[in-house]
């Protein structure tokens, strides 16, 4: 199958999550080297046309994800823009620098992860969600993961993603439970 990604982090988490009787092949090694675009209004519209763009170009089983931070006091932001919220590239420094900013002197710092897969098969379309609830630090904290994991403390924990082992992150992270929703389902097909 192919997974529509070529973020070396993600793909070793998910690798991870659904073991070697799925053969994952990157975007890359499928021949689309262009950035597919990603300007729906919703995580699952986004990850939905992620899916449907490498189904018409290769005619091929694929999943695609799409994944948001969602922080309540900023009535739900960065939320779909979370790649994009500083600049218009992916520079997770400068979205973590806006996102300290904009929390700042903020009590309520709850947040939650959304993720959404997109599974095409046979030109059928299927999705997953995977949430983790928890809140916002107020500074970076730990040096693993990639994104916004060094400023999300999910409930029930005292680490920062960041600063967690990553077999723990994925078991509890929504992308960890969405894909696991992802791996069920395939494994009772
Ligand atoms: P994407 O849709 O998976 O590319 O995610 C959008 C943005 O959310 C990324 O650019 C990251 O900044 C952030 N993000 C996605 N997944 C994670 C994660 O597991 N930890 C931290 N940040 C993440």
């Amino acid at each position: 199958m192919i997974f529509a990604t070529n973020n070396a982090h993600k793909l070793d988490e998910v690798r991870a999550i659904l073991g070697d009787q799925f053969e994952l092949t990157t975007l890359r090694q499928a021949g689309i080297t262009e950035d597919i675009p990603e300007n729906e209004p919703t995580i699952e519209g986004n990850a939905l046309a992620k899916a449907r763009y490498v189904w018409q170009k290769c005619g091929q089983s694929c999943f695609a994800d799409d994944t948001g931070l969602e922080v309540d006091a900023l009535g739900g932001a960065p939320g779909v823009h979370s790649a994009r919220y500083a600049t218009d590239g992916h520079d997770f420094a400068a979205n973590r620098a806006k996102l300290l900013h904009e929390m700042e002197g903020k009590a309520d710092r709850t947040a939650r992860f959304r993720t959404v897969v997109a599974l095409i098969i046979d030109g059928c379309e299927y999705t997953f969600e995977g949430i983790v609830e928890g809140a916002i630090t107020t500074e970076e904290l730990g040096e693993g993961g990639f994104g916004y994991d060094c400023l999300f403390r999910p409930d029930g924990y005292d680490k920062t993603f960041a600063e967690l082992p990553a077999e723990v992150k994925n078991s509890i992270s929504h992308r960890g439970r969405a894909m696991r929703k992802l791996a069920e389902w395939l494994h009772n097909q």
